[in-house]
């Protein structure tokens, strides 16, 4: 068997990367996934927090690349859904302690014991994002509907079409999605935010989900929880649904901005108009 690698990546920091690799990753495991979450932030090391498991921390991914420790020393099994398991990252190694070799010998080995390795990237281009993107199978472009955070993700989206190992390969491209955070419905009317049908029509990754923005997901934190655990939460049940279009069903949209936003995304007639102006800007 080998493990699937999801890269959850941005242009921007912020945009909510980490906390969708807990709970994107976790609502794989609820489906009975065996799914290890690797953090690539070297430096921040936020995702073991997120996760409430920073004090089961002894030894962390910048060991085990550097030969330092074992994989099965470093890896946290989630003590509330028994096939979740974390690689954390160190707070204190250099960001360039992230070897090429290294990290392609803790991924193969992760792949042989794990359905989903989902790699937690730090923004941007440095280092440790183009460690991150390089092995992936699938990428998951986070993105929050503002101008800004768009523009930095079509950046992304174009290494992530040309800097990784499938592309370096000549395999099949890397899977592209988009998944859209913090997304407000109040915000979009006002025009302060985008409308999902604009963003989808200027990045041309597919549609993984829309995650409105909650203080589920700073309760969810608070209680180191992912933000899927929770299906009564809008947050929860908008994770659960992107897990459910990753698997190629279509489900009934759950959260009421998704229904709508999807809406009217497929009754466009001409997608792309957007893309050229913005281009061209
Ligand atoms: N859907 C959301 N609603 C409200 N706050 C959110 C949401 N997603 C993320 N956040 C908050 O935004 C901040 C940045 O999120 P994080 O996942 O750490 O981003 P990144 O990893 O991209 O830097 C955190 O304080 C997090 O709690
Ligand atoms: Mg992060």
């Amino acid at each position: 068997m080998t493990g699937t690698v999801i890269t959850v990546t941005s242009g921007k920091g912020g945009v909510g990367k980490t906390t969708t690799s807990a709970a994107f990753g976790a609502a794989l495991a609820l489906r009975g996934k065996r799914v290890c979450l690797v953090d690539f932030d070297v430096g921040l090391r936020n995702l073991d927090l997120v996760l409430g498991i920073e004090k089961r921390v002894v030894f962390d991914f910048l060991h085990v690349v550097s030969g330092k420790a074992k994989l099965s020393q470093a890896l946290i099994r989630d003590k509330r859904i028994d096939t979740l398991y974390v690689l954390a990252t160190s707070q204190t190694h250099e960001k360039d302690a992230l070897t090429y070799e290294g990290v392609a010998s803790v991924i193969g080995q992760l792949q042989k014991e794990f359905d989903y390795v989902i790699c937690d990237s730090p923004a941007g281009i440095e280092h440790g994002a183009m460690m991150a993107l390089y092995h992936a199978d699938h990428a998951i472009v986070v993105c929050n509907p503002e101008i800004s955070s768009i523009r930095d993700a079509d950046r992304i989206l174009g290494f992530v079409s040309s800097k990784s190992k499938r592309a370096e390969e000549g395999r099949d491209p890397v899977r592209e999605h988009l998944l859209i955070t913090r997304y407000d419905d109040e915000r979009v009317r006002c025009g302060e935010m985008l409308p999902v049908a604009d963003v989808c029509d200027i990045l041309s990754a597919e549609l993984l989900g829309i995650i409105p923005e909650s203080r589920a997901v700073l309760n969810a934190s608070n209680t180191g929880l992912p933000a899927s655990f929770d299906a009564g939460t809008d947050v929860g049940r908008a994770y659960r649904d992107a897990a459910s279009r990753f698997f190629g069903e279509v489900p009934q949209p759950i959260t009421v901005p998704m229904a709508a936003q999807v809406a009217v995304l497929e009754s466009r007639p001409q997608r792309g108009f957007l893309r050229r102006l913005f281009r061209r800007s």
